[in-house]
């Protein structure tokens, strides 16, 4: 007979599901491991797209590897025309995070590799994926404007082509570093919600493009990646630092959530949000404004205290609390965050729906299929009769 774990309705916590040879997240030290190797290490040493180039390979890559793969990326930053054209027959109001979920199918359409389902096609897939993403966030935002898109610049790494094709002028070297930093930060996190998602639809042997579809609806969600534009429409309600205090008293004593404050995972402080956190004081310098930094830093202690107060326990900042107002100053738009966070989370989906496809990190592939116990109508188990519709009553 086949054996089941009690694990019922505790959204899956603590239940290990497969193993995993892409990043590690150590919840009890504050620790991020990429394929062995600290995130600290590889924001002080990497960019994003030698980090993209771990995440899908496996190891760091030489220096004619990694110039391989950057110009690989840069080849592949142009979208179909028709996806331009879908585009701009999407109404205005449609949110970014649905614009980029419905753009994906598009790409896979005209990829001529979609059907190839070989390790280096989906390598490739991958490739266009990361490529391409920042085109359509940054498109969109034009378009919904009444805007003509702007034409990648081909010498700008990814992170600066990014801001350049949403502002259309060229960012400082500073921010542009800083929003590669970001990248980097966000391109992965193991077995949350989103990369779980793609890695069971992978499991089904769907294709790349229709696995990251799955990713990126997971991701939208408030208590994931749509968390970050959250935080800053709190930051905009609060408005001044006076008024920390009784917002977020009152906000915990109602049993509301303060958003970016909390992880699934961790028990000690995000080592993300720890970097942001110098992102954002950078930010603040380089903008000459203070206030969005010094509004974030009395929430954050604010909420620690009353937590405290409230629960008897300790709450931190997560990945979502600073890269709030570090985008705000970086000029994107509060709706655009989410999808900021899906550019660089790409990278990590596309290497666990490898991961998944070819069992990188397990004997054989697996498909995804949980049970559950079914607590609805019962009348035996014939089933109930079965009611002609002239014969029902409401
Ligand atoms: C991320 C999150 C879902 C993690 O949840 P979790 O570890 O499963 O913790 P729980 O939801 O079980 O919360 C434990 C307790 O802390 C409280 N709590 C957790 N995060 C909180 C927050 N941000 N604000 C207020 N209370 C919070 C919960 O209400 C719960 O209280 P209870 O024990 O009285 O029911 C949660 O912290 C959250 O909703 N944070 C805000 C959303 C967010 O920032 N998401 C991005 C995550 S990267």
């Amino acid at each position: 007979m086949r054996e089941t774990a009690e694990t019922k309705n505790i959204g899956l916590r603590g239940v290990k599901v497969a193993d995993t040879r892409i990043s590690d997240v150590d919840g009890e030290r504050g620790n991020l491991i990429y394929r062995g190797l600290n995130i600290c290490d590889l924001v002080a040493h990497s960019t994003f797209e030698e980090v993209s180039f771990l995440l899908l390979n496996d190891h760091l890559p030489t220096a004619e590897e990694l110039k391989k793969f950057q110009s690989e990326l840069i080849s592949e930053r142009e979208v179909p025309e028709a996806l331009c054209q879908f585009m701009k027959m999407m109404p205005n109001h449609a949110h970014p995070m649905d614009i980029l979920q419905a753009a994906v199918p598009v790409l896979a359409s005209h990829d001529p590799q979609l059907h190839d389902e070989s390790r280096n096609a989906n390598f490739k897939k991958a490739i266009r994926l990361i490529a391409r993403l920042p085109n359509i966030v940054a498109a969109w935002d034009r378009i919904r404007k009444g805007k003509e898109p702007v034409h990648p610049d081909l010498e700008l790494t990814h992170a600066g082509n990014f801001l350049y094709m949403l502002s259309g002028s060229f960012p400082d070297t500073g921010t542009a570093k800083d929003f590669d930093t970001c990248l980097i930060l966000h391109a992965e996190h193991s077995f949350n919600a989103s990369t779980f998602a793609g890695r069971e639809v992978a499991s089904t042997h769907a294709h790349l493009y229709a696995s990251a579809v799955a990713a990126i609806g997971a991701l939208s969600g408030e208590l994931h990646g749509g968390a970050n534009s959250e935080v800053m429409k709190m930051l905009l309600e609060i408005g001044e630092v006076n008024r920390v205090k009784s917002w977020v008293s009152e906000k915990l004593r109602k049993g509301g959530k303060v958003m970016g404050m909390g992880h699934a995972v961790y028990h000690t402080e995000d080592p993300r949000a720890t970097i942001l956190r110098g992102i954002c004081s950078r930010m603040a310098d380089r903008t000459g404004d203070r206030k969005w930094l010094e509004l974030t830093e009395a929430i954050e202690a604010v909420t620690k205290e009353e937590f405290r107060k409230l629960k008897g326990k300790e709450i931190y900042p997560n990945v979502d609390f600073y890269s709030a107002s570090v985008y705000y100053m970086m000029g994107i738009p509060i709706d655009l965050f989410t999808p900021v966070f899906a550019i660089s989370r790409i990278a990590g989906w596309a290497a666990h729906i490898m991961e998944e496809k070819f069992a990188e990190a397990q004997p054989k592939p697996e498909l995804y299929r949980p049970d559950a116990d079914y607590v609805g109508t019962y009348c035996g188990p014939s089933a109930c009769p079965y009611i002609p519709i002239e014969r029902r009553s409401s």
